[in-house]
């Protein structure tokens, strides 16, 4: 095994290290973009080949606090970088604890970031699953939950409001990220069906709040607003999203893990649709901002319409309903941006950039 520590933390690009999970019974934040395992105190960020592994080996839960100073989070002894060429056995290490239920939020997520590049969505999110579910198999795991996505479904018509997805809708892809995403569900149900695996998978609608990634729709255009730059809209904005405050995806999430029915599919929405231009808008005018900061840009590749839960199934079964309302919700994850500037303004100032550069600057 080859192991890396202390390795330059200039080597680890594109994410950054979160606190995601404090207590995987009980989490509290998720950031979907980030690739991680939760496994009893250890959590593990995957990119490309490079797999960071933190442990709060010194107990309690010291995590380096999010892209805090890189130089000490570089020299930490709770961090190793393992080579995952050279070294498919990783997972034993993130296994030692011998855990009870594994919950599998790694995904590469960003729709745009798919459409540039679909690899390393393959890899992640197809081969990264079954990496995980052979280990959870090895060391008999009593749960295995995958946090999949509404967007396995496709998208809806805007002329049909009275459409939503249910568990029953048939998977009807649009991009490399939900078919990356629908393929890794449909190994999820094989291992099931096939080697007895006890799984759950939730489909969950939009999340905002604290932690959510910079390039992603909210916090990108309150970014952008507090600098009085753009915000690029794109095509005319009318399409809708059913948002819901991570904090009601994580309680769901809890629910069915403990509760939920093995081989079941859970879907998870908030009710709570909203244009693209509206959450733009809402976001100008809790920051005071000018409403001429809108800009129009080129719309997304294949862009999806409406995404749309019938969250009825969790609800019946598990008692889920999303308690944030949007309007303070919103408010919530602002103030949560304006008093974490250091966090998200050094994820700016990176590899973002060239990434804003390109996905922008000619649309
Ligand atoms: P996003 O946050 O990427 O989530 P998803 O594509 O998974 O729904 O985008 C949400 C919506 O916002 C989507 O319809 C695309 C749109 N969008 C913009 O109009 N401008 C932007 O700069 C971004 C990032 C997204």
């Amino acid at each position: 095994m080859t192991i890396f520590e202390r390795m330059p933390i200039k080597e680890i690009k594109g994410y950054d290290i979160l606190p995601l999970i404090k207590d995987p019974a009980k989490p509290e934040t998720i950031r979907e973009a980030t690739v991680h395992h939760s496994i009893r105190g250890e959590f593990a960020i995957r990119r490309g080949k490079w797999k960071l592994l933190c442990s709060p080996r010194s107990g309690g839960w010291s995590y380096p606090k999010p892209n805090a100073d890189k130089e000490a989070i570089a020299s930490s002894p709770l961090i190793q970088l393992y080579d995952m060429d050279q070294d498919p056995g990783e997972k034993h290490n993130v296994y030692k604890e011998h855990p009870d239920i594994v919950v599998n939020f790694a995904a590469e997520s960003h729709v745009d970031r798919s459409i540039e590049d679909p690899g390393i969505f393959l890899q992640t999110n197809i081969i990264g699953t079954s990496v995980l579910m052979d280990a959870c198999r090895k060391y008999g795991i009593q749960r295995y939950h995958q946090v999949s996505t509404d967007e396995v479904y496709g998208d809806l018509p805007l002329d049909r409001p009275d459409l939503f997805f249910t568990e029953e809708t048939p998977i009807h892809t649009s991009s490399p990220y939900s078919s990356s995403k629908a393929a890794a569900d449909l190994l999820v149900l094989a291992y099931h069906r096939t080697y007895g695996l006890p799984v759950t998978i939730s489909r969950c609608s939009n999340n905002y709040g604290p932690y959510h990634f910079p390039e992603k729709l909210i916090p990108l255009m309150i970014a952008n607003a507090l600098a009085d730059k753009p915000l690029p809209v794109y095509g005319e904005g009318l399409n809708v999203r059913d948002w819901l405050y991570v904090e009601d995806h994580c309680k769901a999430i809890d629910l069915i893990i403990h509760k939920g029915r093995v081989g079941e599919v859970y879907n998870v929405g908030g009710h709570n649709e909203k244009q693209n231009i509206e959450i733009v808008k809402i976001i100008c005018k809790e920051l005071g901002k000018p409403e001429s900061l809108i800009t129009h840009v080129g719309d997304r590749k294949g862009h999806d319409m409406r995404y749309a839960i019938d969250p009825t199934k969790i609800h019946n079964e598990l008692g889920w309903l999303p308690e944030t309302k949007f309007e303070d919700g919103i408010k919530k994850t602002i103030q949560w941006y304006l008093d974490n500037r250091e966090w998200w303004e050094t994820i700016i100032s990176g590899e973002y950039q060239s990434y804003y550069e390109k996905m922008y600057s000619n649309r």
